[in-house]
């Protein structure tokens, strides 16, 4: 488990599967991201098998403190131990409703803590597509830097979009550990 204030985060299981879909589903998340396609509750059920074997990856799912109620996921993938760094991905605040109420950036937060702290990585990375602004102005929050545009890298509803690399460094995260501290 990793505490915060309002939430914390939680391995994803199972059981968590049928809430996960549902949430992945709802059309305003599903355009957000990459992969735009319905999924199946068997489908989602394939993903979490792969996302067993392949052992790279570690989603979680983030649940209200203290009644552990869960509200989204979050998830490191490609943890990479020669270079220390991993993707950051599957941000997801499940109930419309709690969008802009700074959930998403505790569970960026939270999630960065564990990776420099617990896993020891020395970067974390993010995609962003150019109209999604939640998810950009979410990282930019918890202190990932726009490092790169890929210019018309996304092709959706006819058109072609800009998809942002967002990184963020040991050095930047200590940074501003060190600054909300003091
Ligand atoms: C992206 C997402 C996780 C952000 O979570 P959230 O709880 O809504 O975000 P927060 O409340 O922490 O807001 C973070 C920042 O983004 C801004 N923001 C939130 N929603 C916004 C929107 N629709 N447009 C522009 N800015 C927005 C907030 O104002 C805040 O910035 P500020 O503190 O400078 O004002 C959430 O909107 C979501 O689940 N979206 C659908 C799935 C998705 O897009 N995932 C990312 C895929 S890459």
């Amino acid at each position: 488990m990793i505490e915060g204030k309002t939430i914390a985060l939680r391995c994803l299981e199972q059981d968590d599967l049928p809430l996960v879909a549902q949430w992945r589903n709802q059309q305003e998340i599903r355009r957000s991201f990459f992969h735009k396609a319905l999924i199946p509750l068997s489908g989602q059920r394939k993903w979490y098998e792969r996302y067993l074997d392949k052992g790279t990856d570690q989603i979680f799912v983030a649940v209200t403190v203290p009644d552990g109620r869960p509200v989204g996921m979050i998830g490191l993938y490609r943890i990479d131990p020669l270079n220390h760094k991993a993707e950051l991905g599957s941000t997801i605040v499940g109930d419309r409703s709690q969008w802009g109420k700074g959930l998403g950036s505790e569970m960026i937060s939270l999630l960065l803590d564990y990776a420099f702290t617990d896993l020891n990585l020395n970067r974390v990375y993010a995609y962003a597509i150019d109209y999604n602004q939640a998810s950009v102005k979410a990282k930019l929050k918890c202190g990932f830097t726009i490092e790169g545009t890929m210019r018309e890298d996304h092709y959706t509803n006819g058109r072609y979009h800009d998809v942002y690399l967002l990184g963020i460094t040991r050095a930047d995260w200590e940074k501003r550990a060190a600054s909300v501290d003091g």
